[in-house]
């Protein structure tokens, strides 16, 4: 059996309290394996510990207590060894203002030492691939929020990493501009052999882009997992999302929508 790309063995986080009286627990003994190839959402409610597990895997962040993985590496011991081999994608666009799309995307790049013409090129190739061709020169305020999300999304992926990690990246656009970006998100994952964790607290995008949703609890811990192969993406999608809705706590008011007595 070969090794998966990602593992977290019994990872806690604990975070000292505002007040000072000791520390609360964000993070909870989690375990968890991802393989390469998958992408899996990682789903659950404001403040269940999402974006602090997202952290310990970028090795922003060191863990109280146990292990994080990736490809054999701890990513805060060894933070430089990853660079270039990860690519994040924020909920905030943070693109620079005084850059253009394509030098925002040439960033990336350049910080690996890439050749300038030989960056521009393949900026311009990724501004492509995300629908984004003529607008290489444009500044991102001159952007619609879809657009710059794109900017982002192509900087992620223009440095070839082998792993995408996404904290909500879609969740301050409108619904049809983030259901466009999904299914161009998994068709570049996809395509391009990556593996993605994808952070979102909306069930329906956890399901669309996932091959696998972990619902986390809070503290950070999974409650609940779903494989997405087929059969679940079509026939057995409402008994997976009945379940989440039961694990998140949610199934009166989302599955029993109330019925207003007429007006
Ligand atoms: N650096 C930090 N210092 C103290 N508390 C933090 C820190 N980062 C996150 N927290 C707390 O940890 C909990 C989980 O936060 P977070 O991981 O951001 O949740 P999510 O991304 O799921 O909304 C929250 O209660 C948050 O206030
Ligand atoms: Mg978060």
């Amino acid at each position: 059996m070969t090794e998966p790309l990602i593992r977290f063995s019994d990872v806690s986080k604990d975070f000292p309290k505002p007040d000072g009286s000791g520390t609360f627990t964000a993070v909870d003994r989690l375990s968890f394996t991802i393989d390469k190839g998958e992408i899996v959402a990682v789903l659950g409610k404001t403040g269940c510990g999402k974006s602090t597990m997202f952290n310990l895997l970028s090795g922003l962040i060191e863990p109280t207590s146990g292990t994080v993985s990736v490809t054999g590496h701890d990513p805060f011991k060894e933070f430089s060894y990853f660079r270039g081999k990860i690519g994040i994608v924020f909920q905030n666009d943070r693109l620079m203002p005084w850059r253009t799309a394509i030098d925002n995307v040439v960033l990336g790049l350049e910080i690996l030492d890439a050749k300038k013409s030989d960056a521009e090129a393949v900026a311009r190739r990724w501004l492509s691939r995300l629908g984004l061709s003529g607008h290489e020169n444009d500044w991102p305020h001159a952007l619609s929020g879809g657009m710059r999300q794109r900017v982002s999304i192509a900087r992620a992926f223009a440095v070839e990493p082998d792993i995408l990690l996404c904290d909500e990246p879609f969740s301050s656009l409108d619904e049809m501009t983030a259901r466009d970006l999904r299914a161009e998100f998994v068709r570049l994952v996809k395509q391009n052999g990556k593996t993605a964790v994808f952070i979102t607290h909306h069930i329906n995008e956890a399901m669309d882009v996932g091959d696998r949703v972990m619902v986390f609890h809070r503290p950070a811990r999974i409650a609940y997992e779903a494989r997405m192969d087929e059969a679940a993406k079509t026939t057995g999608r409402q008994a997976i999302q009945e379940e989440i809705l039961k694990v998140l706590g949610l199934e009166a008011k989302e599955t029993k929508p109330e019925t207003k007595p007429a007006a």
